[in-house]
């Protein structure tokens, strides 16, 4: 996501701004800039593409002054440029403002903001923030971002400069990590501890609702209710590698215990107010358009491949529109039936996979309409689409796709529940039912990744098999897919997914004694026939583990050697849970085996050769 890095001190702030912004690169952006009190002024500098061209910019021109805050973006609102880039300032260019999260009601702010007569130059939710903060000063910058954060809704960490007061540095953090970093006659701010990790050990860790405002000597900690608070300092011990994957060992890790907040960041802005309808504003069709689609297709590869397999039960069951669901490289080739009633979903958390963009192509010279569902705004696959839901996830590092998965899981059940309510398949109340269990699986995955040292144990006993099968029927056999996919890429174990009743019609052949099978099971009107299917493997000796839904564990715990149990939500949404305990799996099985988990041999992040 995007980076943080702020300096108060007497050293020149462009040369820690960019180190400190150099130290974020990692978890990837798209756009830079800083802003530095130089005796000019407030005066900002940006630019599209990688750090190198902001440096090419500051050599000619450099900012002499020792007050700076700095940003690395990874588009969210807006594409890629110099104009959405951040520090954004007010039209008085006298306050500037770095953000990372995501204002949800930022439409609503700048129609306000524009009615007051402010204009704006970018199309980002970040500029609203810096008009807000410029109408609600009167002369003291604390209270005016106090003021100014009370009309927003959403997740925001901030840095803010004025350049009335240009011995303070303001910072205000919800729902978006930022540190304090105290120094000796100088002090810092950073999304992530790498950011200043060169320049200090010490720090302070904001929580929700809490603010700092740093000067040279000091640091004064409070909250945006203005409430003065006083914290331990953290004293980080950890390296900078360690640093990066915010003290987790692999990327992959971190991925996995970042869904909670990619589930929500998927979700934010995107329900209405009361909770009971989805608000897809990116969605430019119209009621009648929807209305005329007469089927769906499906496309994309790997991992989103699997999310397009939840999405067809999804969009069925939600929607009653027919889907088909294809690996890209297949669909150009099989001729398919692409008519100007169909629309197509692409989906691809890079949105760059050469496969993907082949078959939207295909798709939009059928004269379809094309759905993009991907994590990176911006990308050839969100420009060429006709409508794009932005995943939310965040850049993801590890090649093992996790985060980018259960987010793609997210937007297909708002995409689903957003055809319901215009095509009327489904009520309001039924709508808002599916929302409400949608708002508790946040806590629900963290109940799962609770359980972490369990399935260490379960994956640390598959860790010595050569072979092994996940068997499932319906939405679980999608999930199936995926968890046999997870595991063959980073532990490089054969596994093999199975609809669980085609078993006996050859598959059987190769269960023998002590091979692992797992099951997942959480729909109640099929876990009976999968039962019979796990009495086939057990009776020929498997050792069957049993991933199922809450109240289920009595009836399917007698058939099976292990249990997980995910807590209990709707049926529709169970995918975004089981998947949980199957990366986890994943993720140890490739440990104990030794294996780069986040770099897996011969496999690549983005795929751009078809
Ligand atoms: C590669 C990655 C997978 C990913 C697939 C599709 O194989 O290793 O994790 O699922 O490409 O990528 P996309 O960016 O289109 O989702």
């Amino acid at each position: 996501m995007c980076g943080i890095v702020g300096y108060i001190g007497n050293r020149e702030s462009q040369d820690i701004l960019i180190e400190g912004l150099k130290k974020l690169e990692y978890r990837g952006y798209d756009s830079a800039g800083i802003a530095v009190f130089t005796q000019e002024g407030l005066e900002v500098r940006k630019s599209i593409g990688r750090l190198a061209n902001l440096e090419g910019k500051l050599e000619g021109d450099p900012l002499h002054g020792s007050v700076g805050i700095g940003h690395t973006r990874w588009a969210t609102h807006g594409k890629p440029s110099d104009a959405n880039s951040h520090p954004h300032t007010d039209n008085s260019h006298k306050f500037s403002v770095v953000h990372n999260g995501i204002i949800e009601n930022y439409l609503e702010l700048k129609e306000e903001l524009i009615a007051k007569g402010r204009h704006f130059v970018s199309e980002t939710d970040t500029e609203v923030i810096s008009h807000l903060i410029a109408e609600e000063y009167d002369g003291d910058i604390v209270q005016a971002v106090q003021r100014a954060v009370k009309h927003m809704r959403g997740a925001y960490a901030l840095g803010v400069l004025t350049e009335y007061e240009p011995d303070r540095l303001v910072a205000v953090r919800f729902a978006s990590p930022l540190v304090i970093g105290v120094g000796k006659g100088e002090n810092f701010i950073g999304s992530d501890i790498p950011a200043i990790l060169e320049y200090t050990r010490d720090v302070y860790i904001l929580n929700d609702g809490e603010m700092a405002v740093l000067t040279t000597n000091a640091v004064e900690l409070m909250t945006i209710e203005g409430e003065v608070i006083s914290k331990e300092i953290f004293h980080v011990d950890w390296d900078l590698v360690t640093a990066e994957k915010a003290g987790f060992d692999h990327f992959m890790l971190k991925e996995i215990y970042e869904q909670p907040k990619a589930y929500r960041d998927t979700m934010m802005g995107r329900v209405s107010e009361d909770g009971r309808s989805v608000v897809l504003k990116e969605i430019g069709m119209t009621a009648e358009q929807i209305r005329g689609i007469r089927k769906v297709h499906i496309v994309a590869c790997g991992t989103a491949f699997h999310a397009g397999l939840v999405g067809k039960t999804v969009i069925e069951g939600l929607a009653r529109i027919p889907v088909e669901t294809d690996v890209a490289s297949e669909y150009r080739y099989r001729s398919p039936i692409i008519t100007p009633d169909t629309l197509v979903i692409v989906v691809s958390q890079s949105g760059e996979t050469a496969d993907t963009l082949a078959a939207l192509r295909e798709a939009k010279r059928n004269g379809a309409r094309v759905l993009a569902i991907t994590n990176v705004v911006g990308s050839s696959v969100a420009r060429e689409a006709d409508d794009v839901i932005i995943t939310q996830a965040g850049p993801e590092i590890a090649v093992a796709s996790t985060k980018a998965y259960t987010s793609q899981l997210i937007a297909f059940n708002l995409f689903g529940l957003y055809l319901a309510q215009v095509l009327g398949t489904r009520d309001e109340a039924f709508v808002a039912e599916v929302l409400e269990a949608m708002h508790k699986l946040p806590e629900q995955v963290e109940a799962i990744i609770e359980q972490a040292p369990v399935l260490k144990q379960v994956a640390d006993s598959i860790s010595t098999h050569n072979n092994l099968f996940f068997i499932g029927r319906g939405v679980d056999f999608a999930v199936a897919q995926e968890g046999s996919l997870k595991l063959k890429e980073i532990s490089y174990i054969h596994s093999e997914a199975y609809a669980a009743g085609e078993l006996k019609h050859g598959t059987l052949a190769l269960i023998e004694d002590g091979i692992p099978v797992i099951a997942v099971i959480t729909q109640k009107d099929l876990y009976e026939k999968t039962l019979s299917n796990i009495k086939e493997v057990k009776a020929r000796g498997a050792h069957v583990l049993g991933v199922v839904n809450a109240g289920m564990e009595e009836e399917v715990g007698k058939s099976v050697d292990e249990l997980f149990v995910i807590p209990k939500t709707l049926q529709l949404l169970s995918p975004t849970l089981s998947v949980i305990p199957l990366q986890l799996i994943s993720y140890y099985a490739s440990l104990a085996r030794g294996n780069d988990v986040d770099k897996p041999r011969n496999l690549a992040k983005s795929v751009t050769v078809e």
